[in-house]
């Protein structure tokens, strides 16, 4: 497989893999329509990688636009990141969060039928998982939705299981995403979320380099080890890789295959805390607040079905993961905004 097209590719999780397909010798065209994004990422991507981007600026619901992609590039398969994730403002426009992910994935589903691609990557979630009886979280689990973004994630893997079952030749791998943080280590690309930060390690970032006052901690009376609530960080540049080696995966495999993409290890929100202070040498103010409505305790990866089968294992550690988020907040306190 050569050709690669990624969809969401201007965005966090998607420009740091665009930055490991490129250096792994993939040819690509990006579509996106930078709803959530900045072509200054791209730009970037450019210089880390020394290579020029073939880049559509469109939307996935567009059926054209994909049509013409197709039929102008030999895509071999599709690693597909468009989408909207605020599990918060799904509650608010849910439609929204179908229109776009569902709807926006079952238009890109028909165009790769009708251009005969069917070797696909999808980013799913860990919260597919909704609360879990335990962890570590098998693969095997069962998957619930507490809110529309996860409902929309859980409806697209239905559908991308009804759609294997239904032509063989479809190739498909879920990756169930834990929790994403850190950023390349150039300083060049990393997370750059509008507004005020949802998640936990923006937030943390954003209150170090003086943009933001001090951390509210969601409830310190969670069954933890420390009341606080516990994660399964991941690197994104290791996240970025698990998609090399799904593609590596279904190159000869048909069917759907489903891995978690996580570390393996649980941190509170206070070891973060403590961390991101150790790389960075700043202070972070916080205080306790009440839990945030629709958390769950702890969550972490049992990832050995990725090691076994897919021959990837996260390297990075919390020290790699929290430098590297400091590094880009700290040379771009405003985000991509600052080339503007
Ligand atoms: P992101 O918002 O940074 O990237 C998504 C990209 O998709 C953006 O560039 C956005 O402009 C683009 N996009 C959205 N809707 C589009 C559409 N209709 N047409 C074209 N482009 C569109 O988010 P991310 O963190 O990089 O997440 C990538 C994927 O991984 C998403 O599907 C997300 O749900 C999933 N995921 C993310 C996390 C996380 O915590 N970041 C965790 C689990 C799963
Ligand atoms: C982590 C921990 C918070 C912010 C979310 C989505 C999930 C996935 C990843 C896409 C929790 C605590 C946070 C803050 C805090 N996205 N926290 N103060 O909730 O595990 O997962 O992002 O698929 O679907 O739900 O990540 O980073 O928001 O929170 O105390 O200001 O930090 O309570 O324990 P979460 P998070």
């Amino acid at each position: 497989m050569k050709t690669i097209l990624v969809t969401g590719g201007a965005g966090y999780i998607g420009s740091h893999t665009v930055v490991e397909l490129l250096f792994a010798g993939y040819n690509l065209v990006i579509i996106d329509n930078l709803c959530n994004s900045s072509c200054v990422a791209l730009e970037r991507v450019e210089k880390i990688s020394g290579r020029a981007l073939t880049f559509v600026k469109a939307d996935i619901r567009d059926a054209e636009a994909l049509d013409q992609i197709f039929s102008e590039h030999a895509v071999d398969a599709v690693i597909h990141f468009a989408g909207l994730k605020a599990v918060g403002e799904s509650t608010q426009v849910p439609l929204n969060y179908y229109d776009n992910n569902v709807n926006g994935t079952l238009v890109l589903l028909q165009a790769m039928q009708r251009a005969g691609v069917f070797k696909l990557v999808f980013s799913s979630s860990a919260t597919v998982y909704g609360d879990p009886a335990e962890v570590p979280i098998r693969e095997s689990f069962p998957t619930s939705a507490t809110n529309p973004y996860g409902r929309s994630k859980l409806m697209i893997e239905e559908m991308l299981k009804d759609l294997s079952v239904s032509d063989s030749r479809w190739g498909i791998v879920l990756l169930r995403y834990f929790n994403p943080v850190g950023a390349h280590s150039s300083g060049l690309i990393g997370e750059d979320p509008q507004g005020i930060p949802n998640n936990l390690v923006p937030y943390v970032s954003q209150v170090a380099v003086g943009k933001l006052q001090e951390l509210s901690v969601f409830g310190d009376d969670y069954p933890t080890k420390d009341g606080t609530g516990v994660r399964d960080y991941i690197h994104v540049v290791d996240l970025a890789k698990g998609h090399l080696k799904s593609l590596d995966r279904i190159k000869e495999d048909s069917g759907v295959l489903i891995y978690n993409l996580g570390t393996g290890t649980g941190y509170s929100v206070l070891e973060i805390i403590t961390a991101f202070e150790k790389v960075s040498g700043q202070s972070i103010g916080y205080k306790i607040a009440p839990r945030r409505s629709g958390d769950i305790a702890e969550c972490w990866a049992d990832s050995d079905l990725a090691k076994k089968e897919l021959k990837w294992q996260a390297e990075l550690g919390l020290d790699a993961m929290m430098r590297d988020s400091w590094n880009w907040q700290n040379k771009n306190p405003q985000g991509y905004q600052s080339d503007h």
